[in-house]
């Protein structure tokens, strides 16, 4: 009989290798106490009340048992309605443990070993990672820093190859608080239209929006993964409440079946309370949260170029600005330097090679709370 035995040693799987916490998180929890939080894109805003007293009211009054793999069956109606332009059965939808669930399921159900996947570059960190435990290689097309980095056709149509089997959008954007436009999604719909890639869209921050509402990319292209949730729009990123949807059955069956072996289901307790999440005291909460957030934006954005001399990228959504630091120097040395001042930032390089030069700042604070952070931040940088 051929020998059994194997190494004693901890050797993970080659999938993998080579997986790190990010930057973002390795910053944030090397922070000094009291620091100011720039760091992390978490919602400062309370839960809205209502939403808490039905998840306590469901919490003591109801049985929670498992839901049906995909959700309840009300709350994906709900969420499929929410994209009328593609008439989708609630079957094209599937409820997961916060859209980060959606991501890695949606990435897991169309990257095979080998598969190129164009991502943003300034990009968030986690679709570098699923594309790599997918076992698909990371093509990155530039989001140029020099037009603050708004979206590229020519560089995103560059990289496409025989081997692209996956592109993703977010709008609006984490790290850089920019909008995709209409045209930016018809010019990206015209060069994958009949190429069978998918298109993963990121929408987590759709809610929040300072101008115009953003576009869905499904509007535009039907091939389109859309990935949402309600942590950012309504705070509630504890509550792990997030959707993959797309008008492919196929794919939702596969998303549906992967997703009943990661997690079986999304909270019952969570998926109960939010269908309050799209009522008009829902919808008053999301248009405060969007005034707060816009008035901060700019608060910061002045602040920085006032009291440092140094130029922000003006937000259109989400809670992010990003910082120019490039006639400073290297942005993890800047982060750094800030940190052991007690203000948590991130290097803009954990985003992506064009974001370097630049530190990413959300304005999840009060406006006292960042203006001591700008301070400490000038301190540290004197
Ligand atoms: C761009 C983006 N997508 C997805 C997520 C995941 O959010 P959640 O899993 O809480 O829905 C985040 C969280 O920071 C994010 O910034």
């Amino acid at each position: 009989m051929e020998s059994t035995k194997q190494s004693m040693d901890f050797q993970l799987p080659r999938r993998l290798q080579g997986l790190q916490p990010t930057l973002i998180r390795q910053f944030f929890e090397r922070a000094l106490p009291d620091s100011i939080n720039f760091g992390l894109g978490e919602p400062d805003l309370p839960t809205p009340d209502f939403l808490r007293q039905e998840a306590a009211r469901i919490a003591t009054e109801e049985q929670n048992g498992y839901t049906s793999h995909p959700g309840l069956p009300a709350l994906r109606t709900l969420i499929a309605e929410q994209y009328p332009h593609r008439n989708l059965p609630m079957t094209g939808v599937v409820m997961t443990c916060g859209s980060q669930e959606a991501m890695t399921d949606a990435f897991m159900c169309c990257i095979d070993e080998g598969d190129e996947v164009l991502l943003p570059d300034p990009s968030f960190p986690a679709y570098d990672a699923c594309t790599r435990i997918a076992q698909g290689k990371p093509v990155y097309y530039r989001m140029p820093a020099d037009t603050e980095f708004a979206f590229d056709i020519s560089h995103f149509k560059s990289q496409i190859t025989k081997k692209t089997k996956a592109a993703v959008v977010i709008s609006p954007s984490n790290p850089t608080g920019k909008i995709m436009t209409p045209d930016d999604y018809r010019q990206i719909a015209e060069v994958l239209e009949g190429t069978g890639i998918w298109l993963l869209s990121d929408e987590i921050y759709s809610d929040l929006y300072f101008g115009e509402r953003p576009r869905s990319a499904s509007e535009f292209y039907e091939r389109t993964i859309i990935i949402s949730g309600l942590s950012k729009s309504l705070s509630m990123t504890g509550w792990r409440l997030g959707w993959a949807a797309c008008s492919d059955a196929r794919m939702m069956e596969a998303i549906q079946v992967l997703h009943g072996f990661t997690t079986v289901c999304a909270s019952t307790i969570t998926q109960k309370a939010s269908l309050l999440a799209w009522t008009d005291e829902a919808e008053a909460a999301k248009a405060h949260a969007r005034e707060v957030y816009k008035k901060r934006g700019e608060f910061l954005v002045k602040l920085f170029a006032d009291e440092l001399g140094l130029k922000a990228t003006a937000p259109e959504g989400a809670f992010y600005t990003m910082l120019d630091v490039r006639s400073l120097g290297d942005d993890i040395e800047i982060a750094e330097k800030c940190l052991q001042n007690r203000v948590v930032t991130v290097p803009g390089v954990a985003f992506g090679q064009e974001a370097k030069g630049f530190l990413r700042i959300s304005f999840c604070n009060t406006e006292e709370r960042m203006a001591e952070g700008v301070r400490r931040m000038k301190e540290a940088l004197k």
